[in-house]
């Protein structure tokens, strides 16, 4: 087969939790400009039907929906959404994250509330989906982590910086647990024909402080932070025929600054 037919999410259903955050309109843009027909999720319906309309604009074809994962009723209500409305799910890019946790000292509460988000709230929906598109015959899920699930922190990048560098502990965490996550469902799903992957990326610039994007930089071997097109392709590709042998795997995404 034809490697750009290989790669083409033509005719594929594909949704995106935290489509409206950095990393998230980066991968509806990517999934969306390969011809997949995309479902933007926000917490807000309003702001994933901005986001849809954003690329709906430009002839592609994004739908908005929406769900919380604090909240069980809403992750069922999407799952019901999903199938009334196109019948079938082929992809999930399981990308949200909640950062209620403020610094090492921070309240144990609000360890707990990332916990309900991005632990517990994100494997119920994961399950649900999960169970969707084994249903729909099939398809790909991929996480999105952290290189930060990977090793701990790299304090000297804060250095010169006001505010940061006090790093939360949920996030180092989660990730972690995600990346392993990834390679649990890969085994308990064995012979479904649904295939499991995680990436985990270094850090996108959004114009932070000039002092910590120096700091980074320099460790980077290709130079500079993630751009906007980064993480397109690897979505594509993971969530592609082309990507079909690739399963249970995790990708880390940083320039080579991990290498
Ligand atoms: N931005 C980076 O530099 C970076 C680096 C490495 C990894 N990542 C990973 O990329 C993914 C996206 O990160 P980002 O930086 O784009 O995040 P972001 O904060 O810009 O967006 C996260 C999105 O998740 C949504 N969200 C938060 N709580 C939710 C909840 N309870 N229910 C449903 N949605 C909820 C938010 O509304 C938001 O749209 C995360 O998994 C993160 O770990 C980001």
């Amino acid at each position: 087969m034809n490697v750009k037919d290989l790669l083409s999410l033509k005719g594929k259903v594909i949704l995106v939790t935290g489509g409206s955050g950095n990393y998230g309109r980066c991968i509806v843009e990517g999934l969306a400009e390969a011809d997949a027909t995309v479902i933007t999720t926000s917490r807000s319906l309003a702001r994933a039907e901005a986001t849809a309309a954003q690329y709906s604009q430009r002839g592609l074809d994004v739908h908005a929906m929406a769900v919380d994962q604090d909240d069980y009723q809403s992750m069922l209500q999407l799952r019901e959404n999903v199938s009334s409305t196109f019948g079938r799910l082929d992809g999930f890019v399981n990308n949200a994250v909640a950062r209620p946790v403020k610094g090492y000292r921070a309240p144990i509460e609000q360890f707990a509330e990332s916990m309900q988000s991005n632990a517990t709230g994100m494997f119920f929906l994961l399950r649900e989906l999960t169970d969707l598109i084994i249903e729909s015959g099939g398809g790909s899920v991929v996480n999105i982590a952290s290189m930060m699930g990977m090793k701990g922190p790299d304090l000297s990048n804060y250095e010169g910086t006001v505010g940061m560098g006090d790093l939360p502990a949920d996030y180092f965490f989660h990730n972690g647990g995600l990346i392993n996550l990834t390679r649990y469902m890969t085994k308990m799903h064995a012979g479904r024909n649904i295939r499991f992957n995680c990436i985990s990326p270094g850090g996108l610039f959004n114009n932070q402080p000039e002092a910590f994007v120096k700091n980074y930089c320099k460790k980077v071997p290709l130079g500079r932070m993630a751009n906007s097109d980064d993480i397109k392709g690897l979505v594509v590709l993971l969530m592609s025929q082309a990507g079909e042998y690739i399963n249970g795997e995790n990708i880390l995404l940083d320039g080579g600054l991990n290498a």
